[in-house]
């Protein structure tokens, strides 16, 4: 089928890359010319473990186009996914400007029915609003007054750092819609992937669905599909924000969280995932998506109280490190801190609403120098303060530290050499912030380890 993303960010060009390489003809759009031009060339813009070979395969096979021609890539296709940024506002509303504007040039554009699937993560109601804008924009600007078109709902779930993998191997499909062809296409668009008739076999990376296991897609209308994106990631939130408060009571009371999680997750009905303790969520969709719904919940008069106690939990999870750090260092002016991990999270490079970066700002606000160190990070993103230091070697960064915090739990940093980084820190002060490193280990060696919740 014929298909154009719009908006090749860490979800369209993922959907994209990997709709091609199940066999369809893609056409990626998106308006940043430089990001165009390397992925011509097939360099990815973004990190996303083995994202690269799937661009340049399918480059080659010439089921893969990237273009910033709007028209094009509009007038080329059947099926037309939005997948634009849609980030928070100061008043936590989400911003729609950029699918206001790819929508109101989708209606301009477009020629003959079309499908326009909404793939960013949207305010509930907003299927029908983009329906209203494309209408306006066809009447507005486009030589033929009565084009068709449907609009769908299909939320996406991948998780940055397994995205091609989320894609391929999804643990369901969710589809709202009015129009039962639009959905009909929806089906046979995605079908490959339903019944995993895909050629898997070529694909290096970790089948993640048993074999023979088809993938369940949810069928709705627009706004269930809506809600379900929306419900499940505020879920996910809350899921963490519970393990930190548990965590934190666990230091009060001296139980272990890594003992009590794993009791925990072993009763089916909870289940292992998402019961790590940390610094707290951050990212680009959990911080956007809890705020965007809970906003949703007050402009229809309600108070929306788990919403608004996980994003209090999370954000004082925060602040709860910065106070560790005062608890250590007494005063933290002049003082040295190495800050491992910038990405919100592993196995990517986005640092969106990463806690890192909180952490880092308030700490220098209390006039620390930070010296910080990330396996992919290697530009200072714009939300971090110009005062720290960003070190190109890990052990450079903790080189003179009087405290080391880990903020974020790459691979890279479980099998330091813990024995060097005593020798060269001014003050052998660990905060794991992940609970990632091996405490006895370290008590061993002679450090203070602080970790979360134990
Ligand atoms: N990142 C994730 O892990 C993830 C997961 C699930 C859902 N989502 C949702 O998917 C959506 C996209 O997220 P993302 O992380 O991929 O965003 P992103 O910021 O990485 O990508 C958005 C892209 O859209 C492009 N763009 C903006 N306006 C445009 C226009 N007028 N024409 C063409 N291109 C335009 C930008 O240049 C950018 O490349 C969001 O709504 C997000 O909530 C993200």
């Amino acid at each position: 089928m014929k298909v154009c993303i719009i908006g090749v960010g860490y979800v369209g060009l993922v959907t994209g890359v990997c709709l091609a390489e199940i066999g369809h003809n893609v056409i990626c759009v998106d308006n940043v010319e430089a990001k165009i031009e390397k992925l011509k060339k097939a360099v990815s813009p973004i990190y996303e473990p083995g994202l690269e070979g799937f661009i340049e395969k399918n480059l080659k096979a010439q089921r893969l186009k990237f273009t910033t021609d709007i028209k094009y890539g509009v007038q080329n296709s059947e099926i037309i996914f939005i997948s634009v940024g849609t980030p928070s506002l100061s008043n936590g509303q989400a911003d729609l400007s950029y699918v206001e504007a790819v929508a109101a040039e989708v209606g301009k554009y477009i020629n003959g029915e079309k499908i326009i699937v909404n793939k960013s993560t949207v305010p509930i109601g907003s299927g029908d609003w983009v329906s209203m804008i494309v209408s306006e924009s066809i009447q507005k600007n486009n030589p033929d007054k009565n084009v068709k078109f449907s609009v769908v709902s299909n939320p996406e779930f991948l998780r940055e750092g397994s995205a091609i993998g989320d894609t391929f191997f999804p643990d369901r499909i969710v589809i709202g819609s009015s129009s039962k062809s639009a959905i009909d296409k929806m089906l046979e668009l995605y079908s490959p992937l339903i019944e995993q008739s895909f050629d898997w076999h070529s694909i290096d990376i970790p089948r993640l669905l048993p074999k023979g296991q088809k993938v369940p897609v949810v069928v709705s209308d627009l706004t269930s599909a809506e809600m379900i994106k929306y419900a499940a990631n505020s879920f996910l939130a809350t899921k963490i924000s519970y393990i930190n408060e548990i965590a934190n009571i666990c230091e009060k009371v001296g139980a272990d969280i890594l003992k009590v999680a794993e009791g925990m997750g072993l009763d089916s009905r909870i289940g292992p995932k998402f019961l790590s303790a940390g610094i707290g969520w951050g990212g680009s969709c959990f911080p956007k998506d809890v705020s965007a719904l809970a906003y949703i919940a007050n402009e229809y008069g309600m108070t929306p109280q788990i919403l608004n106690s996980i994003i209090n939990v999370n954000r004082e999870q925060r602040l709860k490190i910065v106070k560790k750090v005062q608890d250590e260092l007494k005063i933290v002016k002049g003082k040295t801190i190495s800050v491992l991990g910038i990405a919100f999270k592993p196995n990517t490079d986005d640092t969106r609403e990463a806690p890192s970066i909180s952490i880092m700002n308030s700490l220098i606000n209390l006039g620390a120098r930070i010296k910080a160190y990330d396996p992919v990070v290697k530009e200072k993103p714009q939300t971090l303060s110009e005062k720290v230091i960003l070190s190109q070697d890990v052990y450079d960064s903790i080189k003179g530290a009087d405290l080391l915090i880990l903020t974020t739990e790459w691979d890279e940093f479980k099998n330091l050499d813990f024995s060097k980084i005593k020798s060269i820190m001014n003050n052998n002060i660990i905060i794991d912030g992940r609970n990632l490193f091996d405490r006895e280990k370290l008590l061993k060696l002679g450090f203070k380890y602080i970790g979360i919740g134990r």
